[in-house]
């Protein structure tokens, strides 16, 4: 049995959506630049969401985000002067509150002029720090500023000891936001993208019978011991000599999170696919564990096999964006894609629920339990 691509979108989608057409989903918290790239009064550029943004840190050192076009004539903000307040644009001098956006200052008004500047904003994006990245809540393209309570927490990485070591990667993946993601949450291509004596290889192939569940906004792979063809995992057991569980989240707009625990051991990870543009994401995977701290076998595994497997993930989409060129349909094909066509039914189901104001109806009804072999 194979689906088309978007099955329960077809309502609003008669035109063949093309890869570069991904739906971006606003009123969502996305990792805009680690944290340690914005320092002192610098201005920082980046983008999400294909809305340009300049960064930077108010003198507490709390972050800000506004939207690098200025309101009075769309001079990019970030080629301006900043005092660690406001932020003053190159073009005629307008100076904007780092935080709200507001205008503070326009030095052609004469005395007697009848502008009221602080009227006027630069667009603005609630900003946190957490996990070592600057985050964004991107409530719509303009920066329109939107009730505080309307924001939830930054999204922030679960930990459970005091202390822990951390490690981070990132990449740029060449694809829609969509495309990105049913490739971060496929299980089948592991034995033939990641090919490697220390993973699996294609021999390795076996049943596999998962349980999931609904989690809001998401569907969880319930607690289960990790696949045994995998070497990774096989050395956890021999180091921390407990069996391993591992739980797998999927949570809108972009988050997978697993989480390892054996015994008092445990690592947490995050993989965030983050529209960048249309045609552009970013790929940030950020872990944390207490497994060995003084060892630095963990260490090794994240910084040295990591690449190397999201390299894999990276060349992988590159080809793949040679084909979607031609063709933008897609068959999802049950057990194994399955978890691709809840991502896109979530999707919907959320843009129905704020389209109407009702409550999301959830597209995995209750436990399952999805067969592939992989
Ligand atoms: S364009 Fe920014 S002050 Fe004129
Ligand atoms: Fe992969």
């Amino acid at each position: 049995m194979y689906y088309d691509s978007r099955p329960l979108m077809s309502d609003s989608a008669d035109e063949k959506p093309r890869d570069s057409n991904s739906e971006l989903l606003w009123g969502f918290w996305y990792p805009a630049l680690p944290s340690k790239q914005v320092r002192g009064r610098k201005l920082e550029r980046a983008m999400l969401l294909e809305v340009p943004l300049v960064i930077g840190r108010t003198a507490a050192g709390k972050p800000f985000a506004l939207r690098d076009v200025c309101p009075h004539r769309a001079f990019p903000l970030s080629f301006g002067r900043f005092d660690g307040a406001t932020v003053e644009c190159a073009y005629h001098g307008w100076q904007f509150d780092a935080h709200t956006g507001q205008c503070r200052h326009i030095p052609s008004l004469t005395a007697d002029s009848k502008l009221k500047c602080e009227r006027i904003y630069a667009g603005s994006f609630p900003c946190e720090e957490r996990d070592g990245y600057i985050w964004a809540f991107m409530t719509n393209p303009e920066g329109r500023a939107e009730a505080a309570a309307a924001i939830p927490p930054a999204p922030e990485l679960p930990t459970f000891s005091a202390s822990y070591k951390i490690a981070r990667l990132a990449a740029d993946l060449p694809c829609s936001v969509d495309t990105g993601i049913i490739g971060l949450m496929d299980p089948a291509h592991g034995p033939f993208v990641h090919q490697a004596w220390w993973w699996r290889s294609r021999r390795s192939l076996r049943d596999k019978a998962k349980q999931f569940e609904p989690i809001p906004n998401g569907f969880r792979m319930s607690s289960h011991a990790p696949s045994a063809n995998s070497a990774p995992y096989k050395l956890l057991k021999l180091i921390t000599g407990e069996p391993a569980t591992t739980t797998i989240d999927f949570v809108l707009p972009n988050q997978r999170f697993e989480q390892i625990r054996a015994g008092k051991y445990w690592l947490s990870s995050r993989t965030t696919v983050t529209p960048v543009k249309r045609d552009l994401c970013r790929l940030d995977f950020v872990a944390a564990w207490n497994i060995l701290p003084w060892v630095p076998v963990v260490s090794f595994i994240i910084h040295v096999l990591g690449p190397r497997f999201i390299r894999q993930d990276t060349e992988v989409i590159e080809k793949q964006g040679l084909g979607l060129k031609y063709e933008d349909r897609m068959m999802l094909v049950d057990d194994a894609d399955r978890q691709a066509r809840w991502y896109f039914e979530l999707k919907a189901a959320l843009a129905e629920s704020r389209r109407t104001g009702q409550p999301m109806r959830h597209p995995v009804a209750g436990p399952v339990t999805l067969r592939w072999r992989s």
